[in-house]
């Protein structure tokens, strides 16, 4: 890794530490027994973590799981929504965090399938491992390792997901050329993730805060195509997916988008 790649990902790391350290505080309690908290201490904490995620996901869905799960939610969309899991499949997330994906993504594969997820911040690790005791699954597992470097065998995965991560990569071929390895044939990728509606500058890219805040890594379609393309990846549809972010300051815009690509059978 040269010098620049990882100040960023110590930057990215910092960033999201912080975030679990965060939510870590929060009681150990699933967002419906928070709701439902009898002297009312807990809902002031969820009505803030909800209210920021109520347009990724629906009630439903985050009824029964943790609420620091939740508040350490830091997504751009929701990838289990879209991919269609079904019963068994096995499932990879990259940049799992807190694991709310995850958790989500363990109730469709249900007890024959198996949820791994992947992040390289041991505090998200921590919460995240705590969240699932709390929720008493046995079908999903946190492993540390980079997302350029899977730590996992070839074709070990049905599906592999992940909601605003992969933006913040410094090496993004890798990830590509990663996730299609690790995929079995036939296997699908699902992203949510930004995407830049214009050229970055490059002393935006060289800003590791703008970088961690998930705006100065994200790419332009064309590129991020090409990159998909160039790892074998086949039927690819990118598509916008929720907000569109105006930006100062010599930014482009950026966009939420999901991108959906097959491994070929
Ligand atoms: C924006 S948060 C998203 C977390 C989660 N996907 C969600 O939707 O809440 C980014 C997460 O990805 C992890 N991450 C960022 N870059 C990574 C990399 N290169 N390898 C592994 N994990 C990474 C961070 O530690 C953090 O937990």
């Amino acid at each position: 890794m040269t010098d620049d790649k990882a100040e960023i990902k110590e930057y990215v790391r910092q960033r999201y530490g912080e975030r679990a350290r965060q939510a870590a505080l929060l009681p150990v309690l699933t967002v419906d027994e928070a709701v439902c908290c009898a002297d009312g201490t807990c809902s002031t904490d969820m009505d803030d973590s909800l209210g920021a995620f109520s347009n990724l996901y629906v009630q439903s869905e985050l009824d029964g799981l943790p609420v620091a799960a939740v508040a350490a939610s830091a997504g751009c969309g929701n990838p289990t929504a879209l991919a269609g899991l079904k019963a068994g499949e096995r499932v990879l997330d990259l940049g799992s965090g807190g694991g709310i994906d995850c958790f989500l993504a363990a109730r469709q594969v249900g007890p024959q399938g198996h949820v791994i997820g992947l992040d390289m911040t041991p505090d998200m690790l921590a919460l995240a491992r705590r969240n699932a005791e709390t929720l008493g699954v046995s079908n999903v597992e946190f492993i540390e390792g980079y997302i350029e470097n899977i730590p996992l065998p070839e074709a070990s995965v049905d599906v592999v997901i992940s909601n605003c991560v992969v933006c913040l990569s410094p090496d993004k071929e890798a990830v590509a050329s990663e996730s299609f390895r690790v995929l079995a044939p036939g296997g699908r990728l699902h992203l949510s993730d930004i995407m830049a509606l214009g050229p970055m500058p490059q002393e935006m890219r060289d800003d590791p805060q703008k970088w961690a805040s998930c705006v100065s890594g994200a790419e332009e379609q064309e590129t991020y195509l090409a990159r998909l393309v160039k790892a074998g990846f086949v039927d690819i549809d990118i598509t916008q997916d929720g907000d569109h972010r105006s930006q100062e300051g010599g930014l482009p815009d950026v966009i939420s988008v999901k991108v959906v690509a097959y491994k070929p059978a």
